[in-house]
């Protein structure tokens, strides 16, 4: 079982490169589940059902998102009526939808949990205790493939989840500093692990952002409104190729693609 995983798809140039370039991906690697964070992907800020929409018919089966969630109110609804978009599984009960989804693919069940750390982010419910009760729900525990995306600031946060869930799921991947890491690997007890997927979106940019409004904000502390920039795009990823039998991923190949 092939999961490929995109990091954070940014605006319209992240939009639209993912467009462009996931059909091909996707047959040239034999991929048969897709995961693509799309919390940044609505021009503006935030996710909306279009920018949804145009990741799912672009071939997604699984949006993911982190700390951006409910930026945009017309996402409540959604989130609710689409159990394949998913926010962090960590926000307070009675927050709209959901942070787990089964993805069913006949000869084995993926389950994709969306989780979020708390290490200079919103202080939501413990990660660590929260990933435990998930993987001992009945449920979760039926399928034999379980994929982490863990949104998180820190390379620490994210390398201590790595460890903590190492042999526990397939696959953990780390996304929201929008930066890849070249730290991936097969954990000794089989779990697949990046620190960050990095992101999909205008290369020249500081994390999707006008490089020229971010060193204004570092230079003089003013408030400033972080508009997308359009340019040469990037998509990055990684490739999971995982054990049906045993849900142990078996390797991990880092994908960066320039327009
Ligand atoms: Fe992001
Ligand atoms: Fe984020």
């Amino acid at each position: 079982m092939k999961v490929f995983a995109v990091g954070d798809v940014v605006g319209t140039s992240g939009l639209e490169f993912l467009r462009k370039i996931l059909p091909n991906i996707k047959q040239e690697y034999g991929v048969d589940v897709c995961i693509v964070n799309g919390e940044n992907s609505a021009d503006g800020n935030g996710i909306t059902p279009v920018s949804c929409e145009h990741i799912f018919t672009s071939g997604a089966d699984v949006i993911t998102t982190g700390n951006h969630a409910y930026r945009r109110k017309e996402m409540y609804e959604f989130f609710d009526t689409n159990e394949f978009v998913l926010r962090p599984i960590n926000f307070p009960e009675g927050t709209p939808g959901r942070g787990r989804v089964i993805v069913d693919k006949g000869i084995c069940k993926v389950a994709v949990i969306n989780l979020m750390g708390t290490m200079f982010m919103d202080p939501l419910d413990n990660p660590f205790s929260v990933i435990d009760k998930v993987l001992e729900s009945e449920e979760i525990k039926k399928c034999k493939i379980k994929i982490v995306d863990f949104h998180a600031e820190t390379t620490s946060e994210k390398r201590a989840m790595g460890f903590y869930l190492d042999g526990r799921v397939s696959v953990l991947f780390g996304t929201h500093t929008h930066v890849q890491t070249a730290d991936e690997q097969v954990l000794e007890n089989g779990t697949g692990y990046i620190t960050d997927l990095g992101m999909t979106g205008t290369f020249n940019s500081v994390l999707g952002v006008n490089p020229k409004i971010v060193i204004d904000k570092f230079k003089y502390n003013m408030p400033a409104r972080f508009d997308w920039i359009r340019g040469e795009s990037i998509l990055c990823g990684c490739i999971f190729d995982i054990d049906d039998k045993t849900g142990n991923c078996m390797a991990v190949t880092r994908i960066q693609i320039k327009e």
